[in-house]
């Protein structure tokens, strides 16, 4: 039985993560500090799952705490989800930023290497394309970073790529997420931000549910079809989806190898909101503010790469991720504070 370490697996794409890893019939140990997540969720994994499985409530920055786990299961490989995500706030305190991602993820690969684990699936971000030339995004475009944030993100994908200059045996798969949204369909676990949300959906749904009066639209003159900023959002079960066909991959290649996970379209803010609408029925009033200092207008993915050499695409369109996330909030109107 090959046992995959899920660190962050409390979160939100953690979370999904951890269902889509037992289903399949791995075993898993998850670790997370709880500093964005909550128990409830770990509770929720297992009843979706219908299987048990250990968990720790463990910082990466305590390295103790971390070789106690590695002492104590068979681990095989590990998908390292855990990290502060928060981009604004990375710019307020970016130290915190870079000893809690960039630390945190040498001590894992410490104690990686302390065990002779050398197989990893890492949490990126297309925000490692920077302000990107030209869209669709591939993974050989020129890597840069605007935040704090981004800049964790670029300096451990260095990190991981001098790890296997050093030593030829590991096999590492850098997965930059594009934009992440939905929820598993069960209803039971989803995005569940602290206070006002960060993002764009969670934004949009608790709109919808009431918690939020209007939503604030940053900018509709960019070069798109309606002014307003474009991504490539991706249905959260699809981009799990293609960490296990990584994990598979890494099975059979060493290296470190980047991979993008989008779907390839790019739908606008205004895209989004409309569809979320015909989905709910609900109505999203939505205000136009400045631009936001940093956003940029045109952002997606090149996911051909994945295609080929993983052999995973998306397959959920923007209906079926507007559907799960409404069907999460309302369930959880309070998330998992419930
Ligand atoms: N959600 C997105 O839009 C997005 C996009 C690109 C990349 N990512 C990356 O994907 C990963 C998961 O994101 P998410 O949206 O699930 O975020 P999340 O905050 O929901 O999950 C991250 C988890 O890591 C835990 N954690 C943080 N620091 C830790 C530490 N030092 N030790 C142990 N646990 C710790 C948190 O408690 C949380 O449960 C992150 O690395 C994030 O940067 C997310």
């Amino acid at each position: 039985m090959t046992t995959i370490l899920v660190t962050g697996g409390a979160g939100y794409i953690g979370s999904h993560a951890a269902v889509e890893l037992l289903e399949s019939g791995y075993e898993i140990v998850v670790i997370d500090n709880l500093s964005n997540s909550s128990m409830e969720s770990i509770k929720r994994i297992k009843e979706i799952a219908g299987k048990n499985f250990p968990f720790y409530e463990c910082d990466l920055l305590d390295v103790e705490c971390v070789e106690n786990v590695f002492n104590t299961h068979k681990i095989d490989s590990v998908m390292h989800f855990a990290g502060l995500k928060a981009v604004g706030e990375s710019v307020t305190i970016p130290l915190k930023y870079y000893q809690n991602n960039i630390t945190g993820t040498i001590n894992l690969c410490e104690v990686m290497i302390k065990h002779n684990i050398k197989k990893l699936v890492f949490s990126s971000s297309a925000t490692v394309y920077g302000n990107p030339d030209k869209v669709p995004v591939e993974e050989s475009f020129s890597l840069s970073a605007t935040n704090p944030y981004g800049r964790t993100k670029l300096m451990i994908e260095y990190i991981l790529q001098d790890l296997y200059f050093a030593d030829s045996s590991w096999r590492i798969a850098l997965l930059r997420y594009f934009n992440p949204i939905g929820a598993h369909e069960s209803g039971k676990i989803g995005e569940n931000p602290n206070g006002i949300p960060n993002n764009l959906m969670p934004y949009i749904s608790q709109v919808a549910i009431g918690k939020m009066e209007k939503l604030f639209v940053f900018g509709n003159d960019y070069e798109t079809h309606d002014g307003t900023g474009v991504r490539d959002f991706i249905h959260v079960v699809d981009l799990v989806k293609g960490h296990l066909k990584a994990l598979e991959y890494l099975e059979n290649h060493e290296g470190v190898e980047a991979f993008n996970l989008g779907t390839g379209k790019g739908y606008s803010v205004l895209d989004l909101v409309k569809t979320f609408e015909d989905v709910t029925s609900k109505r999203i009033p939505y205000k136009i503010v400045e631009r936001r200092k940093g956003d940029i207008g045109v952002c997606y993915a090149n996911p051909q790469k994945a295609e080929k050499k993983l052999g995973w695409r998306a397959e959920k369109d923007l209906n079926d991720m507007c559907k799960d996330t409404w069907n999460w909030q309302l369930n959880n109107p309070n998330g998992y504070r419930n």
